[in-house]
């Protein structure tokens, strides 16, 4: 758990996914053949085989906010970075890039806390004035939201699991493999929560025929959620649906076969609201065989996002199984 802590509690917004590369690069850079980084700010570790070209990926930005403007007496407004509500922010820190801590909250308008949009919204870092503040923050920067990594009985908690957990499970599905066949990327890709717009240039480059994406995924087992056969603690998601795309079959039945092979409790994902990079691999150049492996997470976008220490395990077990299948018979 401890590379999982370090993964989610560091500073990594959208736009900001560098900051995650020497943890990454240190952890995977034994187990391939060569590791860099392309102008998109994706970090691409590629294990070097004769077979097909199969790329995996997990986004290693986080949401967050940036800053807009400051008044005069030093407090910060902001617009939101990736898809997190008003009603989630408040009273939640935040920290920047340079350790200032600030606290959000907001404006009192007609209909009280009901209704906010961002721009009601300010954060308060202490400062008593716009200079004051300057010195602190400035236009542009960015900050994440601050949530402690604790563990409760077999869940965790902590801000940013999506999609560090992702991170995590590639890692040690790295960790696990033995003999690949294949030509493997294994790429954690930058700006996800802003529109799937590292894992579309990677996958442009790359031109892979084969592709898994590792995200977290909701789940229908909370008192008044919406429908969902996910359950935390269940196993680990093979992804059949989210809004950027339908999964090829062929890799949903891969997924399917090797967790029978292998005895990996899985479940099957279907979620209505929510893309990942699997949707902007999918109909990149003439296209790759897509599929996902999800993460089922409670509160997601919030900074308290809960994952179960047995789905992981699942998901890693699932993913290293993937990647280490000869895909010459998948079609
Ligand atoms: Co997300
Ligand atoms: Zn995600």
């Amino acid at each position: 758990m401890e590379l999982l802590r370090k993964l989610t509690q560091n500073f990594g917004p959208s736009g900001c996914e560098t900051a995650l590369h020497d943890i990454i690069k240190a952890e995977v850079e034994n187990y391939v053949d060569e590791v860099y980084s392309d102008v998109l700010g994706n970090l691409i570790a590629h294990k070097k085989g004769n077979g097909k070209k199969v790329m995996v990926c997990a986004h290693a930005d986080e949401i967050g906010i940036m800053v807009k403007s400051i008044d005069d007496k030093g407090y910060i407004h902001f617009t939101n970075i990736g898809g997190l509500g008003t009603f989630t922010s408040i009273y939640q820190r935040v920290q920047f890039a340079n350790g200032t801590v600030g606290v959000v909250s907001y404006e009192v308008k007609d209909g009280g806390a009901k209704n906010l949009k961002f721009d009601d919204l300010y954060i308060d870092i202490g400062a008593s004035s716009k200079e004051e503040a300057e010195k602190l923050v400035s236009v542009g920067d960015q900050a994440m939201f601050l949530g402690d990594f604790a563990e409760t009985g077999e869940n965790v908690i902590s801000k940013a699991m999506d999609d560090r957990a992702g991170v995590y499970v590639m890692i040690e599905a790295l960790k696990m493999m033995k003999d690949c066949p294949n030509d493997l990327y294994y790429v954690f890709t930058s700006q996800e929560e802003v529109g799937l717009r590292g894992a579309k240039g990677a996958a442009f480059d790359i031109a892979p025929e084969y592709a898994l994406a590792i995200d977290v995924t909701d789940t229908g087992d909370t008192p008044g959620c919406s429908r969902m056969a996910v359950k935390l603690g269940d196993g680990a998601c093979i992804k059949v649906l989210d809004s950027s795309i339908i999964c090829s079959k062929a890799i949903r039945d891969l997924l399917t076969d090797l967790s029978e092979e292998k005895g990996i409790k899985v479940q099957y994902e279907v979620l209505k609201a929510g893309g990942t990079d699997a949707g902007a691999i999918f109909a990149t150049k003439s296209g790759a065989l897509t599929g996902g492996v999800s993460i089922p997470t409670r509160y997601i976008h919030t900074p308290s996002e809960m994952v179960n220490k047995f789905d992981l395990k699942e998901c890693i077990r699932l993913v290293a199984a993937f990647s280490e299948h000869n895909m010459e018979d998948v079609k």
